[in-house]
């Protein structure tokens, strides 16, 4: 049996009949940037993560820019983020050129250890980035006590958390900002790049505005500095469709977690998925651990997984402290050990929503062959 990491084709036939037409829309309309189709599903997609604004970028990367930009980060302040996430919310902070500051993750969440964040914290931290990793909400609450007591932003990284929530709550409007990717393969997948950032705040929503179209509110007349981080029309308008399918999309993750975790409990060398108490985890990934053999035995599993017609994912084999483009912060393998292990024994395993049962089981024999024969 073939079980692919993602099916993008299954879903895209699914609703076919809805996304064709809509795309027929932006080329009959020509409203190829922005335009209604955004300017909608930018009201859904606030409204679905209970925040009051959401504006439609260009990318996820985007996004973790323009949540830290319009916040006023800038050259010379430093930005605490997780050494365990995907190089693009380091790039939040390297894109406004400040300097981003690494902590280790919890080994149950895999999220930043909040613990961690009042070591490194100096005169010149601005701002706190907690990523939702995998689709599990990082433990806010402590996250905003200490971005409170040290006058810092929190600002969430929600790429792969879409209608995630913490103690009840939709992530996105839970710290000053926030970003979302809608890179194809994300739990809501634009077809082609595209992000978002979400606030509660109406003065920073027109600064993102501002940002994201060559800080002007009138053409040509530049208020302030800004890009071109425009939503497409089309991207708009497949979200549009798509967003009304998620909350069933997300329960089928849900159930494929489950059913993972039943079948896979019983085999000692693995460590699975934790859905924390105050989460509700929404599943982008699902990645296991192997406990014993390191790096090695890992890469064999991948290796006899990939030979019996199963594919996997590694998040992230390389963390950000130890990224050639960071070696001048001057960080060593041995500084974030949580980290380093789940790079060298962490295993994603295919996870969407119309993966069958038979899919599932099959999946979860090979690994029972692969450890106990
Ligand atoms: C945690 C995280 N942040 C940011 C991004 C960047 O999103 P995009 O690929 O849309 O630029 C991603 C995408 O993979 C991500 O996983």
């Amino acid at each position: 049996m073939q079980v692919p990491f993602l099916d993008l084709k299954t879903q895209y036939k699914s609703i076919k009949n809805e996304i064709d037409p809509a795309i027929q829309n932006i080329l009959d309309n020509t409203a190829f940037i922005l335009g209604k189709a955004v300017s909608d599903f930018e009201s859904s997609f606030a409204k679905g993560h209970n925040v009051k604004h959401c504006i439609g970028v260009s990318s996820g990367t985007d996004g973790n820019h323009l949540a830290l930009w319009a916040l006023g980060i800038k050259a010379g302040d430093e930005v605490i983020l997780p050494a365990n996430t995907f190089i693009a919310t380091a790039w939040g902070a390297t894109l406004c050129g400040a300097k981003p500051i690494f902590v280790d993750c919890e080994s149950d969440s895999y999220n930043i250890d909040h613990t961690k964040i009042e070591a490194v914290i100096t005169k010149k931290t601005k701002a706190i980035v907690a990523v939702h990793l995998y689709g599990q909400p990082a433990d806010l609450d402590p996250l905003r006590e200490i971005a409170k007591k040290h006058k810092l932003f929190l600002v969430e990284d929600c790429a792969q958390s879409h209608f995630a929530e913490y103690k009840g709550n939709r992530v996105g409007g839970l710290s000053d900002s926030a970003s979302f990717s809608f890179y194809p393969g994300k739990n809501l997948g634009a077809y082609g790049e595209g992000g978002a950032v979400t606030t509660n705040s109406d003065e920073l929503a027109k600064k993102v505005k501002m940002l994201r179209d060559h800080g002007a509110v009138q053409k040509y007349n530049h208020e302030m500095l800004g890009h071109n981080y425009r939503m497409e029309g089309i991207q708009g308008a497949v979200l549009g469709v798509k967003l009304k399918y998620l909350d069933k999309w997300t329960e089928g993750r849900r159930k494929v977690a489950q059913k993972y975790i039943e079948l896979l409990k019983g085999i000692e060398s693995i460590i699975l998925p934790k859905e924390m108490n105050y989460a509700k985890h929404v599943y982008h990934l699902f990645v296991i651990q192997v406990k014993e053999g390191g790096n090695k035995r890992r890469d064999d599993l991948v290796k006899y997984l990939g030979d019996n017609g199963v594919s996997t994912g590694l998040h992230y084999p390389i963390p950000l402290h130890l990224q050639p483009c960071f070696k001048d912060l001057g960080y060593r393998k041995g500084d974030f050990p949580i980290t380093e292990k789940l790079a060298e024994c962490g295993v994603s395993l295919p996870m969407y929503p119309e993966l069958s049962d038979d899919q599932i089981v099959y999946v979860c024999d090979s690994i029972q062959k692969f450890f106990i024969g």
